[in-house]
């Protein structure tokens, strides 16, 4: 049942190539330069009007939100909000007819989530669900949505369905973006074949993972660990701490990389471990000077850094490297690395890596 690994965790890693194919499969037409997504294309009038959208999830599924954020408001122009959906259900918050509410949820039986779009369905906002688990609650309540088609995901920790969920939601951002005439159409039928390589990307990474297994033993009886980034890649250093908090019981803080001067620099020593997810983009140049900011502190710098980079390998402690991608696609490559490295801490550490202590799969209470 786990394919010859020991861990369902670890074949959920590994069949991201498969995962993430069969979510593009049938939608992401490159060649022809079309998204279909049925669900998108019967309300699109609804998107393109949108005064805003808001994003409404937890955990992991909250973290893909924010990369939807910096997507569509990239490529679509439209205000984006993602709130915790046990924030957003609990302060009356303000929902007006014309809304457009996206709700992702792997099990879409999350009760937070579930009660949140509730409210905001009676306050007439129109329900989209980007949702993995078919059938679930949240898929029945949604007015339309787009199934993210990983598969079941067995261990506690979300791996496959985080990728899922970040191939539906930069397909609808293209989508909408295209239709509403905010992208431009090099940028489009660029970003269409950015997203069609990412299957092959991802197995190009999954060939060799020896120097992340180095690396979480290296680091594995760290107490603490900081991780950092920008722009696209900010949703994935929160994504990274989540996944090692979860599976390695380490304490783990993600953080916009420039908002590190405000405070986390304070705990930086020559004891402490900060991932950088430090891809070739447009902000490549700024996460050079945090990265000197925290070696001059004598910090232990582990970075996501793009293959091919000559300035990051000569500068970190330890690389583990990811092929070249556009940034907003990026996300999709960049959780890779950092979701082996919190299995093999875990591994390292003896622990049940698919069962993590006081963690349910679908958290059904209030
Ligand atoms: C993290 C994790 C949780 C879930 C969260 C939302 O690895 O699994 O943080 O992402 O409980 O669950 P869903 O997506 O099922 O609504």
């Amino acid at each position: 049942e786990k394919g010859g690994y020991d861990h369902f965790m670890l074949k959920e890693i590994h069949e991201q190539p498969d995962t993430i194919f069969d979510c593009l499969r049938g939608r992401l037409l490159a060649q022809s330069g079309q998204i279909m997504m049925s669900g998108v294309e019967n309300h699109l009038d609804a998107f393109i009007n949108a005064p805003r959208i808001i994003i409404v999830a937890c955990g992991t599924s909250w973290h893909a939100g924010l990369v939807a954020e910096y997507l569509i408001e990239e490529l679509c122009r439209i205000p984006v909000e993602v709130e915790y959906a046990s924030e957003f259900r609990y302060r009356n918050p303000v929902v007006h007819k014309g809304d457009v509410i996206i709700a992702i949820s792997q099990s879409g039986e999350t009760a937070d989530t579930l009660v949140a779009l509730e409210s905001a369905k009676e306050n007439g906002a129109f329900i989209f669900g980007v949702v993995n688990a078919v059938g679930s609650s949240i898929s029945r309540l949604s007015h339309a949505g787009a199934y993210t088609h990983s598969g079941p995901e067995i261990g506690v920790a979300s791996t496959k369905a985080f990728t899922g969920q970040l191939a539906v939601l930069t397909m609808m951002a293209l989508k909408i973006g295209f239709a509403k005439g905010t992208i431009d159409e090099t940028r489009y039928q660029h970003l269409l074949v950015e997203l069609e390589a990412v299957p092959e990307k991802v197995k190009e990474i999954l060939k060799d993972t020896s120097a992340i297994e180095r690396i979480a033993k290296k680091y594995k009886d760290a107490s603490d660990f900081l991780f950092l980034g920008r722009g696209y890649n900010f949703p994935i250093a929160l994504e990274g701490a989540l996944k090692l908090k979860e599976i390695s019981y380490i304490h783990a803080e993600g953080y916009p990389a420039a908002e590190m001067k405000h405070g986390p620099i304070a705990l930086v020593d020559d004891q402490l471990p900060v991932v950088f997810v430090a891809t070739k983009d447009s902000y490549y140049q700024k996460i050079v000077s945090n990265v000197q900011e925290i070696k001059a502190r004598k910090g232990k710098v582990i970075c996501v850094a793009t293959a091919g980079d000559d300035v990051i390998p000569g500068m970190a402690d330890d690389v583990m490297l990811v092929p070249d991608a556009d940034e907003a696609i990026a996300p999709l490559l960049s959780v890779i690395p950092l979701q082996l490295l919190s299995y093999y801490v875990g591994l390292a550490k003896g622990l049940d890596v698919d069962k993590p202590r006081n963690l349910a799969k679908s958290v059904t209470v209030e």
